[in-house]
């Protein structure tokens, strides 16, 4: 299972790509503004900090002939880049066009079973369903990882499925559970998960433990 980052901050990404935990970021336009830098410049900065990892760009334009040159574009701000493109009916012929085209895509804004067999269909890299934004209207996110695991399994699809919008430790559990090929986490959550209140105290009892033996040099 690869593990993202969900962010465009650098200092973070710099960060928990020491960790070796990391495959790669997806931005989106809410990252990426947060940053409050040029987009490209930041863009290409992440590419390069995590030269084998998978970078998550998400287009802007609106119109079809535009997100399909925007797209294009995109992908060549650096090699690893993948473009994130809305799952709308507007954009599946772009969709399928720039899969036609070698570009990889990350289909993003997938709340259904149904939208995520059709971009399946049309032979994208990635589908990100959102398992928070689900949540939040009351929909529990989780069941649509279970559903479209099965489904991708069940006709072959080679299409991975990504966690997006993860909102707490309980999500990458459920998102562990339910097959999912990649997560994108918050750095707050994977902050979070990363601790346990259980080795914390375990490495102090240790310690404590160990220090009443008095030994100066081991091994
Ligand atoms: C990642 O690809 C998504 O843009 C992100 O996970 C959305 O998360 P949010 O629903 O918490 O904004």
């Amino acid at each position: 299972m690869k593990i993202f980052l969900d962010s465009a901050n650098l200092k973070a990404i710099k960060e928990w790509k020491e960790t070796g935990l990391i495959d790669g970021v997806t931005t989106n336009p809410t990252h990426l503004s947060k940053e409050g830098k040029d987009p490209s410049a930041q863009v290409k900065a992440i590419a390069k900090l995590l030269p084998k990892g998978s970078i998550s760009v998400e287009v802007t334009e609106k119109k079809p002939d535009a997100v399909y040159k925007q797209a294009m574009a995109i992908a060549k701000l650096a090699r690893n880049i993948v473009v994130k493109i809305p799952c709308h009916k507007d954009y599946y012929h772009v969709i399928a066009q720039l899969v036609k085209d070698g570009v990889k895509l990350n289909i993003t804004l997938v709340f259904s079973l149904v939208q995520a067999l059709m971009m399946a269909k049309l032979g994208v890299h990635y589908i990100s369903p959102f398992v928070g934004r689900l949540d939040d209207i009351d929909v529990e996110g989780v069941d649509l990882l279970y559903t479209i695991r099965h489904m991708l399994d069940e006709y072959g699809f080679e299409t991975q499925l990504l966690a997006a919008s993860i909102r707490g430790v309980e999500h990458f559990h459920a998102a562990i559970m339910a097959g999912s090929d990649v997560i994108t986490v918050p750095i707050a959550i994977l902050e979070k998960a990363s601790q346990h209140v259980l080795t914390d105290q375990g490495i102090a009892k240790f310690d404590k433990d160990w220090k009443k033996l008095g030994v100066r040099k081991f091994p």
